[in-house]
Formats: structure tokens, sequence, C-alpha cells
């Protein structure tokens, strides 16, 4: 076998495109797998179904360097690849908080019956634990070569926004293995990256699923803990803002991920945290984790906050009035409404009878599809003309540049409702503009 390994990439979603993408452009030859035929022809013209900064210009450098293709081939994928990456979405189950396996399973399903030699498969996917070990039974039952066919865990630790960094300089692979063959094969994958120094750190199957969710659940609670602060502060008429600040200059607490506000939301952090307390109450462990319904308990209550503060600033009744909203992705520099703060709140506020116009730099397209009863602009300031208040929603650079005066110019009241804490409310008071945000004291506006 060479000592390069050539890899398939099943399922170019989020992850697995990023993954197929980043590997071939560091020197592997990569096959990138979806049952999506129209996803694996743009793939193949050059094209990325979904918004990431870096990513367009490295598929088209992959593609040139001949590295890269895409199929929708299993048959193929089986007879290219050395190493199998299992990069299918495990979404929430419609019917319960559990994860969704119906990806995962029919991948496994699709590839085994045509794995004929020995190889790797390597899941990348967020699962709950325990997933891996019944995955490995399958894939033995159902390859020809049996035995032959290894499996491994390797979770994924990307940030949409960041994903390409992440991907070519994680902070630390996990290799979740059950033999030193599989330990050496997810090494000469990765040599690339682990020729820039990047730790490793080698487990058993368990463990690397856990470390996954055990990442998610710790960055969510750590995001809910600021945002408990935020409503004692609300209570006491404290400023989170400044709470933050000077917690963050604790080494040990540290400022990321303790930013305040409208909480977290996306495809990853809400769903990894109910999958798992879902799990853990399956395998009789759910006391130990059932802090994370609270968690989640607290940044549901921002959302509705949020709404609040906007109701309040109106003097008590949205009805009627013209909302700006400012932000639909679920955060910066990504085009991604799943689970969206920003939508959620745009979304009650026209329940609630108010007309709501929507600007994002990205999540247009996706916001217009998910809901179109509300009103779409093509600017900022577009989408403030004639408001009774603006409210910023998710943190774009874009958004924190906007001058008050310019905004001042358009709108109809001079009322701003931060729920990113992305604006000093000094500077908005100080050019006549009344200023809310969660958590923090309301500033009047001095013009
Ligand atoms: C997350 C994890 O960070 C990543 O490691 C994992 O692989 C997938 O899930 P992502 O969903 O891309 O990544 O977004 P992230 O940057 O973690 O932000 C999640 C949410 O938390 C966003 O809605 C963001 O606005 C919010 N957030 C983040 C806060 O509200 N406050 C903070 O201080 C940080």
């Amino acid at each position: 076998m060479t000592a390069r390994p050539r890899l398939t990439v099943i399922g170019t979603g989020y992850l697995g495109a990023t993954h197929a993408i980043c590997m071939a452009v560091l020197g592997l030859e990569v096959l990138g797998v979806d049952v999506d035929a129209d996803k694996v022809d743009r793939l193949n013209s050059g094209v990325v179904p979904f918004f990431e900064p870096g990513l367009p210009e490295l598929l088209t450098k992959a593609l040139e360097s001949g590295r890269l293709r895409f199929t929708t081939s299993f048959r193929e994928a089986a007879a290219f690849g050395d190493v199998h990456f299992l990069c299918v979405g495990t979404p929430q189950r419609a019917d319960s908080e559990a994860a969704d396996l119906t990806y995962l399973d029919a991948a496994v399903t699709s590839l085994a019956p045509h794995l004929d030699r020995r190889v790797l498969v390597a899941g990348k996917s967020t699962v709950p634990v325990g997933t891996a070990a019944r995955i490995a039974a399958r894939l033995r039952e159902l390859a020809p070569a049996g035995d032959q066919v290894e499996l491994a865990w390797n979770p994924e630790f990307l940030r949409e926004g960041f994903a390409v960094d992440d991907t070519m300089r994680p902070d630390r692979l996990v290799f979740g293995v059950t033999s030193d063959w599989a330990r050496d094969r997810l090494r000469a994958a990765f040599q690339p990256v682990l020729a820039q120094d990047v730790p490793v750190k080698v487990t058993d199957l368990q463990t690397a699923e856990l470390v996954k969710v055990a990442a998610n659940s710790f960055l969510a609670t750590k995001i809910s803990y600021i945002n408990a602060m935020a409503e004692v502060c609300e209570a006491t008429g404290a400023d989170v803002h400044d709470l933050a600040e000077a917690l963050a200059y604790d080494e040990r607490i540290g400022g990321r991920f303790l930013r305040p506000g409208l909480g977290f939301g996306g495809g990853c952090l809400p769903k990894d945290i109910r999958a798992f307390a879902h799990r853990a109450e399956e395998l009789g462990v759910g006391q130990a984790v059932g802090f994370l319904r609270e968690i989640d308990g607290i940044n549901r209550r921002r959302r509705a906050r949020t709404v609040d503060l906007v109701v309040a600033s109106c003097g008590g009744d949205v009805a009627g009035k013209r909302v700006a909203a400012l932000g639909a992705a679920f955060k910066p520099n990504s085009d991604d409404i799943r689970d969206a703060p920003a939508l959620d709140v745009a979304a009650t506020l026209r329940r609630m009878g108010a007309e709501v116009v929507v600007y994002d730099p990205a999540a247009m397209d996706n916001a217009r599809r998910a809901h179109p009863e509300l009103g779409y602009a093509t600017s900022a300031l577009d989408a403030a003309r004639d408001a009774d208040v603006v409210v910023l929603l998710t943190e774009w650079n874009e958004f924190r540049e906007i001058a008050p005066s310019a905004l001042a110019a358009v709108v109809r009241r001079t009322r701003m409702v931060d729920g990113r804490h992305a604006l000093v409310p000094a500077v908005w008071a100080a050019a006549g503009w009344d200023y809310r945000a969660l958590g923090r004291p309301a500033v009047q506006g001095r013009s």
C-alpha cells in the first residue's frame, strides 16, 4: 500500500466538502461522494454549495491539481479509497431530541458491500456514544472483506466561518481506534496536517465519540453561563458586558465563548446538547448531564427576552410597528440559518403583528426560503428605512461599522436593540439613539 492513502469523503455537506477540499489542497488524492447528483455536479464544476470564506478558491485549486473529484458511485468510492471518511449529517430527529442516524446508516449500507480489501473507515460525524461500535459490527457483517475492514472515529471540531483554517490547522486531532494499524493509517492520511506539530490524542472509539459532544456541551455551557449572569444583571441594574470582561482576565476562565447576548444557534450546539442529554438518559446516567437541559432553557429564554426588549423599546406593543432586523444567519461569516436565533426573533415579532424587514450580508436566500412571511431589504440602511426600532441579531462586522448618524437619517425612531452586544452604547447614545441590550442598563439618547 502507498505511504499516502487515497481518501474518500462520504457526504459533501459542510463538513465533508471542506474536509475533501482541504485534504486535496494538502496533497492527498481525494474522491468526494454524495447521493445528491446535483451537488456532485456543482462541486465538480467548481461551485461550493454554501458560504464559507476561502473555500471556493481552494476548490478551484484542488480541482486544477487533478487530486480531487466527486462522484455519486459507492462502487467507485470503494475501488478508489484506502481510508473512507464518513461525513454525513446527524441532525435532530423530528420526533425526539435524539440524533437522526438515517444518513449515517445509509452511507454504511451503501459502501460496505463494495469493500473487498483491507481498508479503514473513519467516522467524522457527531454521533451518540456507542454508535461507532454498532457501525464497526455492521461493516464486518456487510463487507466482503469482513474483519479486514476496520472502523476508527475521528471527530471534527471545525467552526463555520473558520472551516478552512480549522481543517488545515486544527487545535488537535483525535484518533479513536482499536488497533495500531488504524492509528497509523490515520497518521498517514493526516501527515501534512501533523507536519505542522498538531497534537494527536489517540483514544478508544467511545472516548473519541464523547470528546466531540463533551466539547460542544462545554462551549454551550459557557455561553449559557454568561447569559444566566445577564438575567441576574437585568434584575439588579448591573452590566453583564463589564462583568464578562472582568471575568475574562482570570486565565482559568478566559474570555472566549463568554460573549453574552442572544445565545447560540446553528446546526451543532443546540442539537448536540439535546442528543447528549437524551443519550445519557438511555445509558442510565441522565442525571450526570441533566444540567444541559437547563443550558438549553437559558439559551431559549434569550430569544424570548430579546423579543421583550424590542416590545419594551416600542412602548409595549409592536403591532403595526416597522422593525429592521439586522442579521439572519446563526452567526457572522456564514449563510447558515439552522436554528438561527436571529430568524426566530424576527419571526416571533412578525407573529406579534410587526412589519419585519430583514437584511443579512450572506443568508438572504436561505432566510427568504424559510421565512417568506418576512420582508427583505438589500442593505442595512434599506432595511432601516422608516423603522420604529432597529434590532441587531447577528454581529456581522458590516453592522458594527454602521455610523449611528447614517442610520439615524433613515429611521422613523432612533431605537436600537443590540441583541449581540456588538455596538458601543455611549457612541449610539451620543448620536441620539435609545440603546438597549440584554443584561445591560438601557441608555437614553442624548442628541
Ligand atoms: C460549533 C463548535 O464551535 C465547533 O467546534 C463544532 O465543530 C461545531 O459547533 P459553529 O456551530 O460553527 O461551531 O459555531 P460557533 O462559532 O461555535 O458558535 C455557535 C453559536 O454560539 C453561534 O450562534 C454564536 O453566535 C454563539 N456564541 C458564540 C455566543 O452567543 N457567544 C459566544 O461567546 C460565542
